[in-house]
């Protein structure tokens, strides 16, 4: 029997169109709770939802489903970490069977992780048709591991849900039919729109003996910040200098703390640090920060919704509409710059912003309107 027959030989148990709903690292968790919670709402579809065990701490995964209400996977791929050609890998060859399983009318992926680009191979190889949400960002640097999993996975996507304007530019220039991209807005922005009340509830700021706009927030955890110590170090050097004005609270990665562990000589840093955060403590800092310093791209978007002041640190961003309309500046890495960006904001010298188009807390609710229509009707 051919796979594409196996895939078709039983109807699903609720005959709802099956989708398959892929999540793997910390960033793709509060992307898929708002489309599980809309298609549990509906009933309309039969979700399905594979974690493919990339990030496995608890730090970094179950406290995020904890958080966010994210029902226990339908499966857990274990994957765990490895090279990229190691993890891609084990996540193509660990979803097969499950895709081969049940019929599967389509494969939802999210963002531009490992998991996301292997999942939706595995999807397009067996006929099974893929829908990616975020499509379309580009930092145009291929250097960024990201980059190549967006432009891959977007490449053999059915569906092409963007976010932001440039997303949808960004397709047409490379030759999309226009009929597969929906500018549905920003799901990573449904979760921060339904939790914020939550998060502000918590006590994290007396905990860690913070005053509302008496902090800064820092992230770093791309491989062209911290994979290599001098790099890594000249920012450390910029950033406690900034810590002694401004206490500077560092949520330290896995990925950063192994080159402070094992190339850093175990440097220990004049700066707030902490384990990794869950999702409600994290945004609760957020919100009261006088700034945030990153190099993650959610954290670029959240803090464009929250109006609070950003100071991304790289040299390009595939989220150009936090520049545009929101709260943030691409600053690289060069610690003069990050000094002066950081004098500008603290002598007020700091751009409200205004949240972006469809940044409404109602992104899911379209993609699902366009998945109910497209494997209902004809599929
Ligand atoms: C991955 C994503 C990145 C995303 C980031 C958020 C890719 C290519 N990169 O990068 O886009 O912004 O997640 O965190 O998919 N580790 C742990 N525990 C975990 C997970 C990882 O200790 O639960 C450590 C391991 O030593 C691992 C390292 O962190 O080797 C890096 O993890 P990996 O998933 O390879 O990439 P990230 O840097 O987290």
């Amino acid at each position: 029997m051919t796979q594409d027959a196996r895939r078709i030989a039983t109807p699903p148990p609720s005959g709802r169109p099956r989708v398959v709903v892929v999540a793997g690292a910390r960033p793709n968790f509060m992307k898929v709770a708002p489309i599980l919670h809309e298609i549990e709402r509906r009933g309309t579809l039969d979700a399905f939802l594979v974690h493919t065990g990339q990030h496995y701490d608890a730090a970094m995964s179950d406290g995020f489903f904890r958080d966010l209400g994210i029902r226990k996977p339908d499966a857990n791929l274990g994957v765990g970490s490895g090279s990229h050609a190691v993890q891609t890998a084990e996540v193509l060859m660990r979803i097969e069977p499950i895709l081969l399983e049940r019929p599967t009318a389509a494969v939802l992926v999210v963002g531009d992780v490992n998991s996301t680009l292997a999942a939706t191979l595995a999807a397009v190889k067996l006929g099974i048709p893929v829908a990616h949400v975020e499509a379309g960002l580009r930092s145009f640097d291929r250097a960024m591991p990201e980059e190549l999993n967006r432009l891959l996975t977007d490449a053999v996507s059915t569906w092409l849900f963007v976010s932001e304007p440039s997303g949808e530019k960004n397709l047409r220039a490379e030759g999309a039919d226009p009929k597969q991209i929906h500018f549905v807005g920003n799901v990573m922005i449904d979760t921060l729109l339904s939790q914020l009340e939550r998060a502000r509830s918590l006590d994290t700021l007396s905990r860690l003996s913070l005053a509302p706009r008496g902090y800064a927030v820092l992230t770093l955890h791309r491989p062209s910040n911290v994979d290599e110590p001098t790099t890594l170090g000249a920012l450390f050097d910029v950033l406690e200098e900034i810590h002694a004005q401004l206490p500077v609270v560092f949520p330290v990665h896995p990925r950063t703390a192994e080159t402070i562990r094992t190339r850093l000589g175990g440097r220990a840093l004049a700066l707030r640090t902490t384990a990794p955060l869950g999702y409600l403590e994290f945004l609760r800092l957020m919100a009261d920060a006088r700034l945030v310093l990153t190099d993650s791209g959610g954290i670029q978007e959240e803090t464009t919704v929250l109006g609070v002041p950003c100071l991304t640190l790289r040299h390009n961003t595939e989220r150009p509409v936090t520049v545009e309309q929101g709260t943030n500046r691409i600053v690289g890495n060069d610690p003069h710059v990050i000094r002066s960006e950081v004098r500008k904001i603290l002598d007020g010298d700091a751009r409200a912003g205004r949240v972006p188009e469809l940044w409404d807390g109602r992104a899911a609710a379209r993609i699902i309107d366009v998945l109910e229509r497209d494997l209902r009707g004809n599929r």
